[in-house]
């Protein structure tokens, strides 16, 4: 209850401020394995003129907090998500979870896994673009 209550109280305190800095933008959120998930065929069905600007203009760049080696197993940290709302779990897809440790075979499968990210973002980028990556020292 202590960890509900304090990401409840979290999440509307974001809400609240994100709906003060929010800009009439358009904004869409994708669920998949960003290794590859068809980002432009999902836009392109859910806003068709917008996907026709992301065909042509194509995107400037990404911002990205990525998981880390053999850290956290995501799944099991929102397992709670999982059972409320039935949604479908891909622990399997997971990119460096803690259950494959921090060892060569789990640091390879993760450069792998990360590589994998970047070139299917890749495809969508504009010539000159940025990527910002959050990284742990
Ligand atoms: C450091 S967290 C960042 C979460 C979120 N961006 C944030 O800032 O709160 C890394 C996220 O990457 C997700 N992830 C791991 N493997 C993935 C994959 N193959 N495709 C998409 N997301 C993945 C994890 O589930 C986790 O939510």
């Amino acid at each position: 209850m202590k960890w509900w209550k304090t990401y409840s109280k979290d999440t509307v305190q974001r809400l609240l401020q994100f709906n003060s800095l929010r800009t009439p933008t358009y904004q869409s959120c994708i669920t998949g394995d960003s290794r590859n998930v068809d980002i432009a065929a999902i836009i392109e069905k859910q806003t068709p003129d917008f996907g026709k600007l992301l065909g042509t203009k194509k995107i400037n760049g990404i911002f990205s907090s990525p998981p880390y080696v053999g850290l956290i197993d995501y799944h099991e940290q929102h397992a709670y998500a999982y059972d409320l709302f039935d949604f479908e779990r891909n622990d399997d897809k997971e990119i460096g979870p803690l259950f494959r440790g921090q060892g060569k075979n789990a640091k390879e499968n993760y450069v792998q896994g990360i590589s994998g990210v970047l070139n299917n973002c890749k495809k969508y980028f504009a010539n000159d673009y940025n990527v910002f990556l959050v990284a742990q020292l």
